[in-house]
Formats: C-alpha cells, structure tokens, sequence
C-alpha cells in the first residue's frame, strides 16, 4: 500500500521514476509528488524535463532531482544506481521506453540491443539496486510498465512485444519472492497511451481516434493503475481493450489469432 508523506514527514522518501519527461513517466512523478514524495527523475530531452521537473516543484513543493541518463546503455544504468545510493528510495517505476515502427528485419540491430536492454537488464539492475534496502526497511514498491502487447504478439511489434513480456513474468515471479517482505510489485500493461511514444518511433497514428482503440490520458492509466495496485493486482491491464486483446490472445486458436493480429496492425499503422 502507498504511504501518503508529507512535507513534515521526517522519514520523507524518493519515488523515482525512469522515463519522466513525458506521457507516464510524468503523470506517475506528478501522482507520487502527490502523495508527498520526493521524486527521481531521469530522461535524457534537457530542457523538457528540467521544465517539467520545475512545474513539479513549484506544484508540490517536493524535491525533484534530475538524471540525464541514456538507460539503454549500461554506464547510464550504473549512472541513474550511483545516484540513488544513500537516498531513501521507497519507489521505483521502471517507465521508460521506446518502441520500434518497422519489421524486424529492417531494423538496425543497434536498436534491437537497444530496446531489449531497456527493457530488461536496465530493469532487473535498477530493481536489484533497490530491493535489499527495501526489504531491510520491510516496505516499498516497485512498479514495471510492460504493454498489453506482452500478451498479444504482433507483425512490426516484435521486440517490444517480446521485452515487455519478460517485464510481466519478472515481475509475477518477484511477487512470488518477495511475499510477506512488504515489498510489493505491479506490472502495468496499458493500450495506447496519449505521449510522445508514437512520435518517436515514426509511427503515424490518428490520436483523436474513438472507439474501442481511443488514445487514453497518461494520468487516466496512472489512476487505474494505482487502483489496481491498492487492491493488491499484481499485473494491471488499465483499460478495456487490453483486457480484451489478452482474452483474445489466450483463448484464441494460433492460426486464427495470427490472421486476426496481422490484420489489426495493417489497419492500425
Ligand atoms: N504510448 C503507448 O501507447 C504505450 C502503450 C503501452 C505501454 N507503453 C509504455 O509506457 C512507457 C512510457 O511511454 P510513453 O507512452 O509515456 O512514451 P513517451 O512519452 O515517449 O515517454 C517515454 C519516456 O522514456 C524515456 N526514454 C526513452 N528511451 C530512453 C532511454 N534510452 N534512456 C532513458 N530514457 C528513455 C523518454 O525520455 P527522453 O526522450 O527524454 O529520453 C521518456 O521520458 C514505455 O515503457 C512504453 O513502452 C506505452
């Protein structure tokens, strides 16, 4: 469960939030400076986050300190880990990410080391960094955003499909180990997410888009999420659609599931 900390709180601790320049990653820095908590934040656009992280401030009148680090890379990793020693980190959310708008094989494999680094090893580092502190203090929380594209395998999604899958399996399989220690993990799966992700892929998407595949508000996902996470939902799927897709893609026969997603993503991109 979040503890609320405020101002006065004399055990006062950091939620520290990879990825905070943008879309999640900021609407979860702004709901844990919410809650009273100082803030990590990391990204690597300068000017945005150092204005983002002053907005913060002046809002919550929390510290926000700022971590220019390129998390796909391991001296970045080993950058973000020195900052954090010695502070009292009771929050990680492991948010930042990137996504991949082309077909495997015309990708350049720089990227794929790239993202599949992100994803995981940053993760597991960064989470490994945290969790002996936190199971000493009996208490804390770390929370890993995957996709609901970690249960629905798709055409020109390939890596990131696959990296965000091990972010859910990592993250069921902490839950399991970490059971009565008072550390509690989520892993959050959403749809499709108003940010900058798309933009940065290349991607060309109708954002003002309706229906069932609408583009959601980062802080609408953050507060289902958060909701899940005080009832103790160990994997979130914050929306409809991707409670959908994932029924879909458990119950669904491979071959007729492989026609359906092809289609999909043709329609969709
Ligand atoms: N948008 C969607 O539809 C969607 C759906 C499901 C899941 N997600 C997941 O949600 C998370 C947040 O994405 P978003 O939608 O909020 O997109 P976003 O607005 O593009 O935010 C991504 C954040 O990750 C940071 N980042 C990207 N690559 C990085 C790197 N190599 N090193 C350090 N930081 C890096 C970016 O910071 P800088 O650019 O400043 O480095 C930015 O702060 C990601 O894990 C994404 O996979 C997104």
């Amino acid at each position: 469960m979040i503890q609320d900390r405020t101002i006065s709180d004399k055990t006062k601790a950091y939620a520290v939030i990879t990825g905070a320049t943008s879309g999640l990653g900021l609407a979860y820095a702004k709901w844990f400076a919410g809650k009273g908590f100082d803030l990590i934040i990391t990204g690597r656009r300068r000017d945005i986050i150092e204005t983002r992280a002053g907005e913060i401030r002046e809002t919550y009148g929390c510290r926000v300190d700022i971590v220019l680090t390129d998390l796909a890379e391991e001296a970045g990793v080993q950058e973000l880990i020195a900052r954090m020693d010695g502070k009292p980190v009771d929050v990680l959310v492991n948010n930042a990410g990137f996504g991949l708008g082309l077909e495997f094989a015309d990708l350049d494999v720089k990227d794929i080391r790239r993202l599949i680094f992100l994803q995981t090893s940053a993760v597991a580092e960064l989470t490994y960094s945290v969790l002996q502190g936190m199971k000493r203090g009996h208490h804390g929380t770390i929370i890993n955003i995957s996709s609901d594209g970690a249960f629905a395998p798709l055409p020109r999604n390939v890596t990131y499909a696959a990296a965000k899958r091990f972010l859910v399996t990592f993250t069921e399989g902490l839950h399991m180990e970490l059971a009565g220690t008072g550390v509690q993990v989520q892993a959050v799966c959403p749809g499709f997410i108003d940010s900058d992700f798309h933009e940065s892929a290349g991607m060309h998407v109708d954002k003002g888009r309706k229906g069932m595949f609408a583009f959601k508000k980062p802080e609408a996902v953050v507060e289902e999420a958060m909701k899940d996470f005080e009832k103790g939902n160990v994997v979130s799927v914050p929306d409809l659609p991707g409670k959908f897709i994932k029924i879909l893609a458990d119950f669904l026969p491979k071959k007729a599931y492989y026609r359906l997603a092809g289609g999909f993503m043709k329609k969709i991109l």
